[in-house]
């Protein structure tokens, strides 16, 4: 693949997706990867994740253990954003899904990133316009927007500012590629993109339903995988990205189009308040276990 020649990335979040997309980077790109966070505990929790999805690939045979042991050697957990971003060629930032906090990690990371390295956005819904403005080079800043889990979902949405030059997109559809990814390039920079813009009233619709007392969450979920051939309900689907991340996600939607259709559901914006957030606490429509493994705290 031809393109910009990018050796060493920063992954900025290394919570439910930060460790996914650090690890795709370092297992399909070949890249080496910095891994950071705000806290050890957080970043901790990111290593042990990876290592975890890697054992998984061990076991089922489509990786040698000595092959997993090289990746892991690749991915360097780290608390010091000047170091890890000051050598990177591509920065993907994965944070919690909150404007004010990223738009102060974008002016942190842009004192620091060398003028022609690419920042990139992992954001489900915020503005990459917004984020640019927060830079130096906002030519330089692109959404890129992996589906969990990164490591098996197929699909990166690019995402093109209103100043994202032609030379950034292209670049991270190379650097896509190269993570064994393909693209789908949205053109203007619109709430939610392709995917959640779809998505995300589909699962507020289905917490309508649970809410209105219509169906049990297993009847709602058996009648959309049977029915609809998704692989999984939708309010599974909500547990497995994070009702918090859903409302954030339902929030911007109503902020920026201003349309009551995208107002999101009061169950989930209550289950969030009681911190029953799905898989990442342990407990939200249905119960996980121990969230110890997959909690993410810092990043999405
Ligand atoms: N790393 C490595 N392997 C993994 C893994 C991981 N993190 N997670 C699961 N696997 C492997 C398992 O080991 C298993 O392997 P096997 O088939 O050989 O035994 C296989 O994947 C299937 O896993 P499970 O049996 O645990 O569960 P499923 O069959 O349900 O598959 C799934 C899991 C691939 C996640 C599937 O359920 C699925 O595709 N779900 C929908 C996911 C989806 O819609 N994601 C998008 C969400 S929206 C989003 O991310 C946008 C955001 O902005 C909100």
């Amino acid at each position: 693949v031809s393109g910009p020649n990018i050796r060493k990335v920063t992954v900025l979040g290394a919570g439910l997706m930060g460790h996914g997309i650090a690890q795709v980077c370092a297992q399909t790109a070949g890249y080496d990867v910095t891994l950071l966070d705000v806290k050890q505990e957080f970043v901790d929790r990111g290593m042990s994740m990876i290592r975890d999805s890697l054992a998984k690939f061990v076991a089922k045979g489509g990786l040698e253990k000595g092959k997993a042991d090289e990746i892991l050697s690749r991915i360097h957990p780290t608390l010091d954003l000047r170091a890890a971003v000051e050598k990177s060629q591509l920065v993907i930032e994965a944070a919690t899904e909150d404007p004010k906090l990223k738009l102060d990690l974008y002016r942190k990371v842009s004192e620091h990133l060398p003028p022609d390295a690419i920042l990139a956005s992992n954001t489900s819904s915020i503005s990459i316009t917004l984020l640019g403005s927060a830079t130096k080079n906002p030519e330089n800043v692109v959404g890129m927007h992996f589906f969990n889990p990164p490591q098996l979902m197929p699909l990166i949405e690019v995402i093109r500012g209103a100043k994202t030059s032609d030379a950034t997109v292209e670049a991270v559809r190379v650097a896509a590629k190269q993570m064994g990814k393909e693209t789908v390039l949205c053109k203007k920079d619109s709430p939610g993109f392709i995917v959640n813009r779809i998505l995300l009233p589909a699962l507020t619709e289905a917490a309508l339903l649970v809410s209105e007392g219509v169906a049990t969450p297993e009847d709602i979920d058996k009648a959309v995988t049977l029915g609809l051939s998704w692989p999984m309900g939708p309010l599974k689907l909500l547990d497995y990205v994070g009702l918090d991340t859903a409302l954030g996600i339902s929030e911007v939607f109503m902020q920026e189009f201003q349309d009551s259709k995208y107002r999101p559901s009061p169950l989930i914006r209550q289950m969030v308040r009681a911190g029953l957030l799905g898989r990442k606490s342990g407990k939200g429509f249905y119960e996980w276990g121990s969230p110890s493994s997959t909690k993410s705290s810092s990043g999405k």
